[in-house]
């Protein structure tokens, strides 16, 4: 349960007949919440009120133990929508981590779908299962957790959705490329932007992807009190970049989209497709519009 303080501060506890929780002024007897309904007041002895609620999936992400560094909410609902994570997806996804993703991803693809959660340390891979058996409430029937590197480990084709967070995905997109379906999806989560600079670049290196698409999230949360109205002062200023490409039809090559890069683009060293002024470039940019683009109107850059 989620104890909420009137100063909006949130303690968690798992609630046991006869025991007492302590806050900092009083304690609760655990029993006054047992059996009732979520969305009461609860007094501590202190006279403290709380708030008592269930964590939603998003509380429980971001304090749940960890190992590794977990994907935040904003971000997770942004994977399950533009990785397109659906009822009945088959999903493979690496690194584990600490299992945050790996519940948002349980709950899109549910228990008629399956997803296939790899992660490379033992150590991580054991908080991942912790947390996600915690969230659950026991084994998930559509979640198997394998220790080891993805690319190598890699047991399932015919994937819907690959969704991949973890230091260098450029490393593991040929593994990935043969395991995808014709039309399926990968989506990576990367936290710098020579990260994502390189999991573009080799998404469209390694020839079995439609032309990628980059992008990230800002969150801005509100304090709204009677006249003042005004975005909070403090906001989650970066958590990370989203990459997301479809799986080309074996043998196809995409139609090549016909705009020069910018001058300075690639190093006068690239090959010489890849160098701007050369009237016989051809390469591959992002769509013409994207559906942010089209919604702010921004020209692409
Ligand atoms: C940032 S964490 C993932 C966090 C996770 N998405 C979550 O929300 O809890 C990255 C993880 O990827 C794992 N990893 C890195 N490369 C990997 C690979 N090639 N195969 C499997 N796991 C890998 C690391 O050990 C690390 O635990």
């Amino acid at each position: 349960m989620q104890l909420t303080d009137p100063k909006g501060r949130i303690n968690t506890l798992t609630l046991q007949a006869g025991k007492q929780w302590h806050g900092h002024k009083g304690w609760i007897q655990h029993d006054e919440i047992i059996g009732r309904p979520e969305g009461i007041v609860v007094r501590s002895t202190g006279g403290i009120d709380y708030l008592i609620f269930r964590p939603l999936l998003q509380d429980f992400a971001v304090r749940m133990p960890r190992g590794a560094a977990v994907v935040y909410p904003k971000d997770a609902g942004q994977i399950v929508a533009m990785a397109d994570i659906f009822p009945g997806a088959k999903v493979v996804e690496a690194g584990a981590g600490s299992g945050a993703l790996s519940c948002f991803l349980l709950r899109a693809v549910g228990e008629h779908g399956s997803l296939s959660s790899y992660e490379r340390r033992e150590d991580f891979a054991e908080v991942a299962r912790k947390n996600v058996e915690k969230f659950f409430g026991g084994p998930h029937p559509s979640w198997k957790l394998t220790v080891g590197s993805v690319e190598d480990a890699i047991a399932e084709t015919e994937v819907d959705r690959i969704v991949l967070d973890m230091l260098a995905p450029w490393e593991c997109l040929d593994a990935m490329a043969k395991a995808l379906v014709p039309g399926g999806l990968i989506c990576c989560y990367v936290a710098t932007t020579t990260q994502m600079s390189r999991v573009v670049e080799g998404l469209r290196e390694q020839g079995s992807f439609a032309e990628p698409y980059a992008f990230e999230t800002l969150v801005r949360s509100w304090h709204v009190e009677g006249l003042a109205v005004r975005p909070d002062h403090r906001m989650i200023g970066h958590t990370g970049f989203l990459v997301t490409a479809r799986r080309l039809a074996d043998g196809v090559t995409p139609p090549l989209r016909r705009r020069r890069p910018a001058k300075g683009a690639y190093p006068e060293t690239a090959p010489a497709e890849l160098t701007p002024g050369n009237d016989n470039t051809v390469v591959t940019t992002p769509p013409d519009v994207t559906e942010s683009e089209s919604l702010i109107g921004s020209p692409e850059a």
